[in-house]
């Protein structure tokens, strides 16, 4: 299952995918398959380093409690994994420069100077999440960076009309800073050649085609101090983006359970290994499973997932059940009022194939 958040607790949005995970997980192992699940907290990133800053401790004191609610929660709804482990790890670590620097070795990582908002006060540069302002194109108030929820246009943050950031209030300025990118263009051909081969649902093939077909831009992998992550080996001061080293957390996962269990990374995840790798993710984060998470593989010692299971979101008033939007009703909450039983069974007897949202 794709890895939550490590700034928040599970919500009932996360159970119905480990939900989903664990019912496929048990149909299999009564086939008569071995199965070894894996997950992970994903521990890196802006929003957590904020939210450990806030409650004044280190981001590494704050993760493991977290990881440990995370699966006391899933716990309670019956969900357990062969291995639950953290993306700030040492397996983590190896494993994310090990496929980094094959990446690099194969010509698809390079380097270039890019224009990006900074916050004096707070002396970072600000993600796009960090960013608000108004929509260069229809002038809609109160936009992220990234794009406009209203005309639906995307752009940088650098073009928002009056841009606060939301750390400070105070107006970014723009700051030069050298990034390091993904070549993603170059690994085209792979990633039609994946679209032919892993079994996926129809429409996420067709969307993955779309975005394949369309303008290929390459990945900004690199995000500079002050960033909680591991820093990217041969540079200075670079961290990885969150979206690195978040996949390669299912290769340490399992790593991390291999080197108990008298086996090893090679043996599950080698390019010719006998075990098929399924991954359980919602439809957000399609793009980075369908055509970043190959692509990063490519040049690596590891296979390529045989398949993606999409699904839709668990919405609330049409709304999609999120941690930002405060909408939520967390796992607790719920098995402190109902028996989880009563959600695995309503989430079974509503997931199918298709990739609908599911509204409470
Ligand atoms: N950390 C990333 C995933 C990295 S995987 C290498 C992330 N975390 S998340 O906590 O935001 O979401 C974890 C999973 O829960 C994702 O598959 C996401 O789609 C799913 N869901 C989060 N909210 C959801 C709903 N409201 N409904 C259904 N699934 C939801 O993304
Ligand atoms: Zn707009």
């Amino acid at each position: 299952s794709a890895l939550p958040y490590a700034n928040g607790e599970i919500h009932m949005g996360h159970v119905l995918e480990h939900v989903q995970t664990d019912i496929w997980v048990r149909q299999m192992r009564m086939f008569g398959h071995e199965v070894l699940s894996f997950c992970a907290d994903d521990a890196h990133g802006a929003p957590i380093m904020m939210k450990a800053e806030e409650l004044g401790v280190n981001p590494e004191e704050f993760i493991p409690p977290v990881k440990k609610a995370h699966i006391a929660s899933l716990k309670k709804f019956g969900v357990t994994y062969t291995n639950y482990h953290s993306t700030h790890s040492e397996e983590n670590e190896q494993l994310s420069n090990e496929v980094y620097l094959a990446a690099k070795e194969a010509g698809y990582i390079y380097k270039e100077e890019i224009e990006q908002c900074f916050d004096q006060d707070k002396q970072m540069f600000l993600a796009d999440r960090y960013v608000t302002g108004e929509c260069p194109k229809c002038s809609a108030q109160n936009q992220y960076g990234d794009g406009c929820d209203s005309c639906g246009v995307t752009y940088s943050a650098t073009e928002l009309v009056n841009p606060k950031s939301t750390l400070t209030g105070s107006t970014p300025t723009h700051k030069i800073s050298e990034h390091v990118f993904f070549n993603l263009e170059k690994s085209k051909d792979l990633l039609k050649q994946f679209l032919k081969t892993a079994q996926m649902q129809k429409p996420i093939v067709s969307k993955l085609s779309e975005w394949l077909d369309g303008d290929l831009k390459s990945w900004d992998i690199s995000r500079d101090e002050p960033y909680f992550g591991f820093s990217i080996p041969e540079e200075n001061n670079k961290y990885f983006y969150v979206w690195v080293d978040a996949p390669i957390g299912y290769l340490a996962s399992a790593t991390n359970w291999a080197e108990k269990n008298h086996t090893n990374l090679q043996n599950l995840w080698g390019k010719d290994s006998e075990y098929e790798i399924h991954h359980f993710i919602g439809k957000d984060i399609t793009y980075f499973h369908g055509l970043f998470w190959p692509a990063l593989l490519e040049n690596s010692l590891y296979k390529l997932p045989d398949s993606i299971h999409v699904h839709g979101f668990v919405t609330v008033n049409g709304e999609k059940m999120s941690k930002s939007k405060g909408n939520f009703i967390t796992a607790d909450q719920f098995a402190d009022e109902c028996d989880p039983e009563f959600l695995r069974y309503f989430f079974a007897s509503k997931l199918n194939s298709k990739i609908e949202d599911l509204d409470l």
